[in-house]
């Protein structure tokens, strides 16, 4: 089959234009393919391909759209994301950047819970407990929602997790100490960029070693997946701008890409970076 050239040029933002070869893509098998990433097999046992789509989906993909470039600037924002927290001795899956849209992964089995965490309510929290979003929680709270699509996602209780064997005791202990260093990290490094982190959502998974396994940061952290407000001007530079329909949600994207130093400035907007990727390098 003849490979096909795309052509991504997200002109304004500065963003390089790639030039990829979809036809490669074809050679890889499929594992999974979620509302925003698709996994493939990788190259040796035990690893992944974790393709970053453009599609955003919302309220449980009852809401979607494609928003151009979203996905490559998602794989290039949780790479650096994964990056600065193995630094601080967070276990993460990550192995390294293919290209604009792939990332090397560990496979991990995912424990189906969806760690949240909450500095500011926001969201959902704001409107369950009746609280003005935005109004400063007294302190960081950790919350459990299980990874059930076809139940939205339900708000749990650690009881639940312990009754149902859904992590032990001794994995939901270690995911509660890895969510507080993760957002204690996280905020700091957002705060230096001018940036409140209000609230995030991960994901943990089981990774098999010699002697059982162990838990690490799986999936990915992104704008998709936390609530970034602007420190002077609380302008939200996250999915909120596409589930409230705000605009501009690839620009702020880029903004946050660009305050993170991944993505360099530049004034000639016409002149983007040319690179030739393909899933092979
Ligand atoms: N290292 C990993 N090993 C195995 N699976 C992973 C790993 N990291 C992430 N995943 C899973 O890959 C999928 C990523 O796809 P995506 O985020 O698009 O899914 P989704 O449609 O949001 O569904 P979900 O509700 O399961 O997250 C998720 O199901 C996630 O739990
Ligand atoms: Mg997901």
């Amino acid at each position: 089959m003849p490979a096909r050239l795309v052509y991504e040029a997200i002109l304004e933002t500065g963003i390089s234009v790639s030039l990829r070869y979809e036809g490669h893509m074809s050679r890889r098998k499929q594992i999974y393919e979620g509302k925003a990433k698709i996994l493939f097999e990788g190259p040796e046992p035990g690893t992944l391909v974790q393709y970053f789509k453009d599609d955003a989906t919302a309220f449980n993909a009852q809401k979607k759209a494609v928003l151009d470039g979203k996905g490559v600037l998602n794989n290039r924002i949780s790479e650096f994301v994964m990056l600065r927290l193995a630094e601080i001795g967070i276990p993460t899956h990550f192995i390294k950047r293919l290209n604009m849209r792939e990332q090397l992964i560990k496979k991990v089995e995912i424990i189906p819970l969806e760690v949240i965490v909450r500095n500011v309510a926001a969201g959902t929290m704001a409107k369950r407990l009746g609280i003005e979003e935005g109004e400063k929680l007294p302190r960081s709270i950790v919350e459990f929602c299980l990874k059930r699509d076809d139940l939205g996602d339900p708000l749990i209780a650690e009881e639940h997790i312990h009754a149902f064997g859904w992590a032990t005791p001794a994995e939901l202990d270690e995911i509660i100490a890895m969510t507080l260093r993760i957002n204690d990290y996280l905020q700091g490094m957002f705060a230096g960029i001018g940036i409140n982190l209000i609230d995030f959502k991960i994901e943990f998974g089981r990774l098999a070693t010699d002697t059982g396994h162990v838990v690490v940061l799986a999936d990915e952290i992104s704008p998709d997946s936390c609530r970034l407000w602007d420190r002077d001007t609380n302008k939200k530079l996250d999915k909120d701008r596409f589930r409230r329909d705000l605009g501009d949600v690839t620009e702020a994207y880029t903004e946050v890409a660009q305050r993170l130093g991944i993505l360099k400035e530049t004034n000639n907007k016409t002149a983007p970076v040319l690179s030739v990727v393909s899933n092979d390098d």
